[in-house]
C-alpha cells in the first residue's frame, strides 16, 4: 500500500532521477520533436501523424566532403564501398538502405536498353560551391552513362511500413538530359506488376526546367500498354521556378488521396489509384535509355542534390531496421493514448526541421526551450513508479 507521503521511499527517487536522466539524453539526441506526442501538417490534405524524422545534410561536418571518381567497370560500381564513414554510421543506416541492384533481367528481356547499375559510390556528401551560408553541404545522388553501363544512384528507406505520410524534399536537380530523377512512395508488386502502389515525383532532365510529373502508379494500363491519365499530372513549378533551384518538395500521401506542394504552393491532388498499403520511400537518379528517360550521352552526369527532408508518418507493423533505436526516439508518440503535445511542422515553425508546439494537454506550459517539457513525463512515470 503506497499513501500519500513527503518523504518518498528512496527506490522511488532513484528510479525518477534515473528516468529523468534517460529523458535528458534521449532529447539531446532528439531529431527536434522528441517532446511532441503527435505532428500536425496545414493544407487542405492536412493531418495527425505520431512520428517525426528530420535528416539534415546541410552541415555535415564530420566527413571530409569529396566528389567520388566514377568506377568505369560495372563489378566495382556495384560492390564499391560507401563514399564516407556518415553512410556506415547508424544515424545514416537507421533511415536510409543504399542500393547496389541492376535491371539486368529489364534489359535481357528487352523492355529497356540501357544496363543501369546501382552504384554506393553514386552517394555521397558534397561540399556546397555556392554562396548562401545556411549550408556547408548537401547530399548528391549521382547518375552519369559511362561506355559500357549508366551508372546510378538509389536510396530507399529502411521504414517499409509507412502508412501515410507526409514528407517533404529540399532538393535541386542538375546535369545532362536523359536522366529522372525521384522521389516516391513505393510498395513492391505482390504479384503482376501493375500492382505496384508508388506516389511519384519524377523530374526528367530532358523535359523543360519548370517540368515536374506526379503519379499515382501504375500509370500505363497492363493490357493496352496506353498512358492512364487520371493517374498522372505534369505541371509547372509555380512562381517562376525551376528545378535547377532549391525547392521544397512535398508529398502528403493520405486515405484515398496524394498531394503535392512546391515551396508550399498546391500544385497536384490525385485520388485515382491513390496509394493504399503500407509501403516504403525512395529516392532516385537514374536512366535506362528508354523512351521515358531518353539516352543520356557518353559521360554526361546528372544529380539529385539533397538539402534536408523532414518526414511525420505513422506506420503499420515493424520498423525493420538495423537497430531499434528509434523505438525511443520516435515512436514515443504511438505507445500513448491520444496526442498530449500537438506540434506542427508547417505552423508556427520557426527553424527549419523543429516543430512547433501548438497545444499542450500536460498543464504546464511550454516555454520554447524544451527544458520545462521533460518535467511532465517524469511526474507521470514516477505515478507509475510509485506501484512497485
Ligand atoms: C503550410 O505552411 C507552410 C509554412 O508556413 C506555408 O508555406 C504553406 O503555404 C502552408 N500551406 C497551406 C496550404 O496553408
Ligand atoms: C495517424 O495515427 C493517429 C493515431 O492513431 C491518428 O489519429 C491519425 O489520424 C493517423 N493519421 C493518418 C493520416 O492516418
Ligand atoms: C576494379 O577493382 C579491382 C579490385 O579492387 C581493381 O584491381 C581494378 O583496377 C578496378 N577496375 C577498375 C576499372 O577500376
Ligand atoms: C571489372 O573488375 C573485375 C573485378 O576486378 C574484373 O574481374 C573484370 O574483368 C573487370 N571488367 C572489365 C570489363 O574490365
Ligand atoms: C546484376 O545483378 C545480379 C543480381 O545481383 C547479378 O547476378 C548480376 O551479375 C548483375 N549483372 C551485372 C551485369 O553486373
Ligand atoms: C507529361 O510529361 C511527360 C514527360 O515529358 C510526357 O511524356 C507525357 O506525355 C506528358 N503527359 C501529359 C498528359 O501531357
Ligand atoms: C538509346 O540508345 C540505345 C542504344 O543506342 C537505343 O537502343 C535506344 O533506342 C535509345 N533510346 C531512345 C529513347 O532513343
Ligand atoms: C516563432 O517566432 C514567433 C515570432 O517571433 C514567436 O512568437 C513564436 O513563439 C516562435 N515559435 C516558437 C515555437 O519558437
Amino acid at each position: 500500500m503506497f499513501t500519500a507521503s513527503t518523504t518518498w521511499p528512496p527506490s522511488r527517487i532513484i528510479a525518477i532521477i534515473l528516468l529523468s536522466f534517460i529523458l535528458r539524453l534521449t532529447s539531446a539526441q532528439t531529431d527536434n520533436g522528441n517532446e511532441c506526442s503527435c505532428f500536425q501538417t496545414n493544407g487542405s490534405s492536412a493531418g495527425y501523424f505520431t512520428s517525426h524524422r528530420f535528416l539534415d545534410y546541410r552541415n555535415v561536418l564530420s566527413v571530409s566532403p569529396k566528389v567520388p571518381a566514377l568506377l568505369p567497370n560495372i563489378t566495382n560500381a556495384t560492390n564499391a564501398f560507401a563514399t564516407s564513414d556518415f553512410f556506415t554510421n547508424d544515424a545514416w543506416r537507421n533511415d536510409w538502405a543504399i542500393q547496389n541492384w541492376n535491371n539486368s533481367n529489364d534489359v535481357a528481356s528487352g523492355d529497356s536498353p540501357t544496363l543501369r547499375v546501382n552504384s554506393p559510390n553514386n552517394i555521397y556528401i558534397e561540399k556546397s560551391k555556392d554562396t548562401d551560408p545556411s549550408y556547408a553541404t548537401f547530399l548528391t545522388l549521382r547518375t552519369a552513362r559511362l561506355p559500357t553501363f549508366q551508372s546510378t544512384g538509389e536510396i530507399d528507406s529502411v521504414e517499409k511500413n509507412y502508412q501515410y505520410l507526409s514528407a517533404r524534399f529540399r532538393a535541386r536537380v542538375i546535369g545532362s538530359p536523359g536522366a529522372c530523377a525521384g522521389i516516391f512512395t513505393y510498395r513492391q508488386p505482390t504479384a503482376s506488376p501493375s500492382s505496384v502502389q508508388e506516389a511519384d515525383i519524377e523530374i526528367l532532365t530532358r523535359d523543360a526546367r519548370n517540368a515536374v510529373q506526379y503519379t499515382n502508379q501504375p500509370s500505363q494500363d497492363p493490357q493496352t500498354g496506353d498512358a492512364v491519365p487520371e493517374a498522372t499530372r505534369n505541371v509547372s513549378i509555380p512562381q517562376g521556378r525551376d528545378w535547377t533551384v532549391w525547392n521544397t518538395y512535398r508529398v502528403d500521401w493520405m486515405p484515398g488521396m496524394t498531394s503535392w506542394s512546391v515551396n508550399g504552393v498546391s500544385v497536384a491532388d490525385i485520388g485515382f489509384q491513390a496509394p493504399r498499403d503500407p509501403a516504403g520511400l525512395c529516392v532516385n537518379i537514374w536512366s535506362d535509355g528508354g523512351v521515358w528517360t531518353g539516352n543520356m550521352s557518353t559521360y554526361d552526369e546528372a544529380f539529385l542534390q539533397i538539402q534536408w527532408v523532414e518526414v511525420v508518418f505513422n506506420t503499420s507493423g515493424p520498423y525493420a531496421g538495423p537497430t531499434d533505436k528509434r523505438e525511443i526516439m520516435n515512436r514515443k508518440g504511438e505507445k500513448q493514448k491520444g496526442c498530449k503535445v500537438v506540434c506542427g511542422v508547417d505552423e508556427g515553425v520557426n527553424v527549419t526541421g523543429t516543430p512547433a508546439v501548438l497545444s499542450s494537454n500536460a498543464g504546464v506550459a511550454w516555454n520554447g526551450k524544451g527544458s520545462l517539457v521533460w518535467v511532465p513525463f517524469v511526474l507521470v512515470a514516477g505515478t507509475v513508479f510509485g506501484y512497485f
